[in-house]
């Protein structure tokens, strides 16, 4: 797991879009797994400025999202369908066919959640997994207690996040309590995971996550279990973390690899 800290959101959100934007380069056909919430937010704007002033090319990218509330068609302002058209899709060149959010009006879930598990495999699987975490340490919608092998799957939101999701839906009440989410397995079988997380309410949550144990009770923690996942954090997100200075030295030594300049070789 590579930890990777930088002084803002907007800091964090460019590296995270350099490298969503670098595997777009090197593979134009590829798949890319995306995320909702206030987080990606100026990762996707970064995005679209890279596609309109860069020319970053998203004519052969399929994307699959994460989750969907049960019951909210796609035009509806909270779905996470119209989101990403607003956030994401509208702005840059991505064939809207090649994009997948579950649908959150299907009538019978576990046959959907198959066949959204078997979309994704006939797509080649997911190149890259943007996720965001909740304050409880939920990835997706994959609330404290699921299962770390699920899959995509009906959930009933947490009190906690029906409660951090209100400010969208101007009330507690008008928050749908159900969600059609990925899984935990799903998501731990995309060959690279990207979660970002920004602020001090997020910073118990990453504590968890990356120093705590593997816990279905915390589910990002499972990205332990994950061969190739970067967290990219905000300070106040990182305000937790006991090995700061350790992730520090690493990113040290990346830059160290990337120039080619090892301090304790002297140079003849
Ligand atoms: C929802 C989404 C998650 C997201 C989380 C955090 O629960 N299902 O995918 O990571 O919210 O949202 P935010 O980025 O707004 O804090």
């Amino acid at each position: 797991m590579r930890v990777i800290i930088e002084s803002t959101p907007e800091a964090a959100s460019r590296r995270a879009a350099q490298m969503v934007a670098r595997l777009v380069r090197q593979k134009p056909v590829c798949t890319l797994g995306l995320a909702t919430g206030g987080t990606p937010l100026k990762l996707y704007s970064e995005l679209i400025r890279m596609h309109q002033e860069e020319g970053l090319d998203f004519s052969r990218v399929t994307t699959f999202n994460l989750d969907e509330y049960v019951g909210l068609p796609p035009s509806h302002e909270q779905s996470y369908r119209y989101f990403m058209q607003k956030n994401l899709f509208d702005h840059i060149n991505v064939d809207v066919r090649n994009t997948n959010v579950p649908d959150g009006r299907a009538l019978d879930f576990e046959k959907y959640g198959e066949r959204y598990e078997q979309m994704i495999a006939d797509a080649g699987g997911i190149e890259l997994q943007v996720l965001g975490i909740g304050t409880d340490g939920h990835i997706a919608f994959n609330e404290p207690g699921s299962s770390l092998g699920s899959r995509t799957r009906l959930k009933t939101l947490a009190p906690e996040t029906v409660r951090d999701n209100a400010r969208f839906f101007g009330s507690e009440k008008a928050v749908p309590r159900l969600a059609i989410t990925m899984g935990v397995g799903t998501i731990l079988e995309s060959r690279r995971c990207l979660l970002l997380a920004f602020g001090e309410n997020k910073a118990d949550a990453i504590a968890a996550t990356i120093e705590g144990p593997v816990t279905a009770q915390v589910t990002a923690s499972a990205l332990q279990l994950h061969r190739e996942v970067v967290m990219v954090l905000d300070e106040a997100a990182a305000a937790k973390l006991a090995r700061r200075e350790y992730y520090d030295e690493v990113e040290s030594a990346h830059r160290m690899l990337e120039t080619g300049k090892l301090p304790w070789i002297e140079e003849a």
